[in-house]
């Protein structure tokens, strides 16, 4: 059986023969760089997971693929400027590196060349995965306008938070799936809980992305620790703390989402770790972990052969970046 290195390997040497080479470079060089600069490659290998599990060759999803990377690299790009992060992947951002102009047009031209990709699957139904995408795609920004409303909105429930995370991160993920799964031969039942499936998981890849973003270590993961605490993002942990302080440490925590000083990050995390809610956001990783599990048992294939699917779940929500 294939393992996920094998997988993230094809696509490392897939991506690396895309060529940047048209004009002007101030366009095409920023494409070049953030798409070499690594990450997980998570989206694209669980598209190849997705088609080989019915018994496509992964070279026929291979497109869909790298059409999903570069639409994940694209929002990245976006949404470094929307957060005001000057670190990704370890690295300068975009528009740190060149400026946010060439950021933005950038951005645009990947979401153009994530169609062109797509367009080049061979599939009798193009049409379907062209509308799961663009569906999942119109989400994403749905949900990236959720999370940028909820800055300056203080009584966020975790039911919005979960609304919000689905659509910003999760879609992409089930879509990732969805797409392999159809590519290879699954019919419309077993591509929906492949689906679901992502869905889930993906819930809890953000709810672990949220837990890195305070309580990660720098050099792992890439981004600058205690990023959306200084932009007052209502991520679980901070929902968390809103529910479960009382008091003065209320008072505190009020103070600081209308503060911008230094000692501001380190103050909530002191909170943070006062009402323990690092905890309820692994508990909640879990469940949704669990909900996943669910829908993969439901695909009709041998249990065997989802056993790939299942160990990757299981290591993401252990993921360090
Ligand atoms: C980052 O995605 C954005 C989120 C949806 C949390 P990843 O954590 O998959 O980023 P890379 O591609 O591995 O860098
Ligand atoms: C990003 O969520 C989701 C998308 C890029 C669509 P975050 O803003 O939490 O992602 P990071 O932490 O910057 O990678
Ligand atoms: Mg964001
Ligand atoms: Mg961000
Ligand atoms: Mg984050």
């Amino acid at each position: 059986m294939k393992t996920y290195k094998d997988i993230y390997a094809q696509v490392e040497q897939e991506i690396a023969h895309i060529a940047y080479t048209q004009q002007p470079e101030e366009l095409y060089k920023p494409i070049e760089y953030i798409m070499s600069l690594g990450g997980k490659r998570l989206r694209p290998v669980l598209t190849l997971m997705a088609c080989n599990m019915f018994g496509g060759e992964s070279q026929k999803a291979i497109k869909a693929a790298l059409a999903i990377e570069m639409f994940h690299n694209f929002t990245l790009v976006h949404d470094d400027i929307m957060d005001n992060a000057d670190i990704r992947r370890g690295h300068p951002t975009v528009h740190i590196k060149w400026n946010q102009t060439i950021a933005i047009l950038s951005g645009d031209l990947m979401m153009i060349k994530a169609t062109d990709l797509l367009c080049e699957t061979e599939t009798n139904d193009l049409r379907t995965l062209i509308s799961v995408f663009n569906k999942t795609a119109a989400e994403v920004c749905e949900g990236q306008q959720w999370d940028m409303n909820f800055e300056t909105q203080n009584n966020v429930t975790e039911q919005d938070y979960l609304k919000m995370i689905t659509l910003k991160t999760a879609v992409l993920l089930g879509c990732a799936l969805k797409v392999g799964s159809l590519i290879g031969g699954a019919n419309t039942n077993d591509a929906n809980h492949l689906y679901e499936f992502g869905k889930n998981i993906g819930i809890a890849f953000q709810l672990q992305d949220d837990i890195l973003d305070s309580f990660g270590e720098g050099d792992k993961v890439g981004k600058k620790i205690g990023g959306d605490i200084a932009a007052n993002k209502k991520t679980i942990l901070l929902i968390e703390a809103l529910n479960s302080a009382t008091g003065d440490d209320k008072d505190e925590l009020y103070y600081w989402l209308g503060a911008k000083s230094e000692e501001k990050i380190e103050a909530v995390l002191n909170l943070y770790a006062k009402y323990k809610v690092r905890d309820k956001a692994e508990q909640l990783k879990e469940q949704y972990l669990q909900l996943a599990f669910e829908h993969l048992k439901q695909v009709s294939i041998p249990t065997e052969n989802t056993l790939l699917l299942k160990q990757t779940a299981i290591d993401l929500m252990e993921r360090m970046s």
